[in-house]
Parts: C-alpha cells; sequence; structure tokens
C-alpha cells in the first residue's frame, strides 16, 4: 500500500492520525507502518462508534440437550459411530493457546505452565495425554491444529519440539498464528505503541476459524478432507479432547456443531450459560444473563438455563466455510493501554481504552443449530484462570488428583 492509498483509507474512517510521524520515519519504518494499516479491519473502531446492536432481547428457552442420563444408554452406539469417524480421519482438533494468560500472571504460554507437584507435568503435556486414550482407542493418530499469537509462536513451537511433540507425529500437528487487533482509546481511535506501530494485540479466541483457512496449516482441512473441527481452550488440564462420543452424540443428531457442558452449581456459577434466543442457539455469559433467567427452575427443581459451556466444541466444516465471511460481534475490554502521545510513550494508572476481540461463543448462534452434550464436570472440567482460588492451579491440581492422575 502506498503513502496516498494509506491517507485516503485513514481519512474515511477517521483515523488519520496513525499518520502524524510518518515523516519522521526512515524507508523501512515507513513501509512497517503502511502495511500495518493496509490489514487493519476498520469495523473494529466502527463497533463502538456505532453502538451495536443490542444482543441480549428476544425470546429465551432452554437447549436440546443429551444428558448423562441419556448418553448412559446411548453410550456404544455414540462412541462406536465417533470412533468410526476418527479412524476415517474426518475429525481433527484445533487447540486455542493464542490468550495472553494475564489472570494467571505467568510470563509464558499458558500450556507451558507447570501443574504437577512432584513431578514436571505442563497443562500441554496433560491434555495430550487425555488424547492419547483416544489415539488408543481409535488405533490411528488425528491432526491437531495449535492456534498461538504473534507474542507466544516462538515459544509454543519450542516447547513441543522439546517435548517431541507429546508423543504425536510431528506431521500431525500444525501450528498456525492468529491474526491481531488494533486497542482503541476511549474515542474509538486506534492506539500507536510506537511513531510507526500500531498497538495490536491478539485479536479473541472467535478469528480461529478465518486464521486457520487462511494460514499454510489450514490446507490440511481439503488435502485430509476433515469434516469436523473439535476446538478447545489450553486452559482446562481435565478437557477430554476428540472424545468419539461428544462426536457422534452430535452426528447422530445430525447437528452442525455440539458443545461440551457441565450443568451449572449454581444459579451465579461464572460461566456462559448454552441456551436459546428467538429458536437459535446462544451463550450467554454470566455477566450478561439477567438474574431471573439465571434462577429459573423446573418443575423438579433442577436450574431451566442450567448447561454452562466448558470451550470445548465441535464444527462441522462445510457450515463453517459459509459463516466465515459474517462478521462476529467485537467486544472491547476496557484496559490501561501504554501508547504513543505527542510523539512520547505514556503509562496511564487508569482504564484509558479498549483491547478488541471476537469470540468463539458467538460463531454458535451462525452455526443454525447445536447440541449440548453434558459431561461429568469432576471428570472433564478443571480450568485453570487464576493462581489461587476459584478456578485456580490449585483447584486444577486437586481435580487432577482425585481423578487419580499422578502429578
Ligand atoms: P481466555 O478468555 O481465558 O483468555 O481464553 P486468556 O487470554 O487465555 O486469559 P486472560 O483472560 O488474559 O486471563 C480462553 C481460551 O481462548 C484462547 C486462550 O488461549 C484459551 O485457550 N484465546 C484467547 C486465544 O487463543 N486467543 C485469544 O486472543 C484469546
Amino acid at each position: 500500500m502506498d503513502f496516498q492509498s494509506a491517507k485516503d483509507l485513514l481519512n474515511k474512517y477517521e483515523q488519520s492520525h496513525l499518520l502524524q510521524y510518518y515523516e519522521e520515519l526512515s524507508i523501512d519504518d515507513k513501509s512497517y507502518l503502511l502495511s500495518q494499516i493496509e490489514g487493519l479491519d476498520f469495523s473494529v473502531a466502527q463497533g463502538l462508534n456505532g453502538k451495536r446492536e443490542e444482543q441480549n432481547d428476544g425470546e429465551y428457552s432452554p437447549i436440546n440437550a443429551v444428558s448423562l442420563n441419556d448418553i448412559k444408554e446411548l453410550r456404544q452406539r455414540y462412541f462406536s459411530l465417533g470412533i468410526d469417524q476418527i479412524k476415517s480421519g474426518k475429525v481433527a482438533a484445533v487447540l486455542l493457546a493464542g490468550g495472553q494468560g494475564t489472570r494467571l500472571g505467568y510470563d509464558a504460554p499458558k500450556g507451558t505452565f507447570n501443574i504437577g507437584i512432584n513431578k514436571n507435568l505442563s497443562i500441554f503435556g496433560q491434555q495430550f495425554a487425555n488424547m492419547h486414550k483416544v489415539v488408543q482407542a481409535a488405533g490411528c493418530y488425528f491432526t491437531v491444529f495449535v492456534m498461538t499469537s504473534d507474542k507466544n509462536n516462538e515459544q509454543t513451537k519450542q516447547f513441543f519440539k522439546q517435548n517431541n511433540y507429546f508423543g504425536f507425529p510431528k506431521d500431525k500437528i500444525l501450528f498456525f498464528v492468529q491474526k491481531t487487533s488494533p486497542a482503541l482509546d476511549l474515542n474509538g481511535k486506534i492506539l500507536l505503541e510506537e511513531k510507526n506501530k500500531i498497538a495490536l494485540a491478539p485479536n479473541g479466541n472467535g478469528g480461529w476459524y478465518s486464521s486457520l483457512i487462511e494460514s499454510e496449516a489450514g490446507k490440511a482441512i481439503s488435502e485430509q478432507n476433515i469434516e469436523w473441527l473439535n476446538v478447545y481452550s489450553v486452559d482446562n488440564v481435565l478437557q477430554q479432547i476428540c472424545d468419539p462420543i461428544f462426536i457422534g452424540a452430535t452426528l447422530s443428531g445430525g447437528y452442525n456443531c455440539g458443545a461440551k457442558v457441565v450443568k451449572k452449581t449454581c444459579p451465579e456459577e461464572r460461566v456462559g450459560v448454552l441456551m436459546n434466543q428467538n429458536g437459535k442457539p446462544t451463550i450467554v455469559e454470566y455477566y450478561e444473563i439477567s438474574s431471573e433467567l439465571a434462577s429459573k427452575r423446573d418443575a423438579d427443581g433442577e436450574l431451566t438455563y442450567r448447561y454452562g459451556v466448558i470451550l470445548n466444541y465441535l464444527f462441522k466444516v462445510d457450515v463453517l466455510n459459509e459463516v466465515v465471511s459474517k462478521n462476529l460481534p467485537w467486544h472491547y475490554a476496557k484496559k490501561i493501554l501504554p501508547h504513543l502521545k505527542d510523539g512520547e510513550k505514556v503509562y496511564p494508572t487508569e482504564p484509558n481504552g479498549y483491547k478488541t476481540e471476537t469470540l468463539v461463543v458467538d460463531m454458535i448462534k451462525l452455526m443454525g443449530n447445536c447440541l449440548a452434550v453434558e459431561v461429568d464436570r469432576e471428570k472433564e472440567f478443571a480450568p485453570v484462570k487464576n493462581k489461587t482460588g476459584v478456578d485456580s492451579v490449585d483447584s486444577a491440581r486437586a481435580l487432577l488428583i482425585k481423578n487419580g492422575i499422578e502429578i
């Protein structure tokens, strides 16, 4: 992109301040800045300025779910259907490991965190140990796509190499880097980090599919005829990946998408809840749900909206290809953002802008339908979000021990 085109583009979106130091830059720095401007998605600032439409209105109803009781009866049928899909290479996993893990306060990729006590056991290592059970049952490996960010890509790849790809063949582990999005000030202006550098950060976990298919790794989807992608988060050490029962249940119901869910322990639990909104599946985050909806109960005393998501989803590839062109809503997290002002770097003490991201939960609505598949939370849900307390290293270790896993 040349200077004039960048200028026109920025004028159009009222972001012309990004070129204010252009004349001071070296030739290399100029072209670096222009290439970043070319890659910007300006819908991010428009979303904030235009105050996007309210997401939370409409008719809510409980989602169709396969409960633990249902699974007891149908286990064998689901299992063999799921195993067949894995054997025929139609299912791959996608590990979302591009997050910054700020709550954990650990200065390295979260998956490298040592969750062991008496031995070294990384989060990645434990998740791969979980996957080896499926590999054994299926008698074959499946492809694992690993999404990193430009901030942790090298370190993550290095860690996989040092650990011999956790026993998977090297060619079954395919890395790709997620895209970035700009930080905004409180008025929706894109921030500069340096005179030649826009303040960019990983664009949230919602961009995983567009980042994947535009990457070298993504070619494997069509080359290997992969039909289903099991997307999961790095921060659950009991995460069961490519679980044949989950795959079998979603497929046998003819769904485009499946979500592993756990029964909420109480109305206030901090998990997103899967439900229908105007007949379409949606996930209502714990900070968005009304207390009336959260605490509503059925005649038998169970919470009506009881299924919390654990960031383990199964997506049908051909439907993903249709929805990928549709824009996901942007989310804006107010943060303290160091930036450049009047040519000097400033370090605010109060939140001064927004980090921008799209979220995987918003993809569920676009998929048209989604089957909730209940799993036993004690066996499959040990999130590592914080250092101590709720959803922490401590609580995850306790659950690993409870499951008889040596740590
Ligand atoms: P979280 O929403 O917990 O974000 O990620 P985080 O960045 O890891 O942690 P905090 O909020 O800063 O403490 C849920 C999952 O989504 C992935 C994370 O790696 C995790 O597996 N993720 C998140 C990405 O892959 N990319 C992102 O930009 C954000």
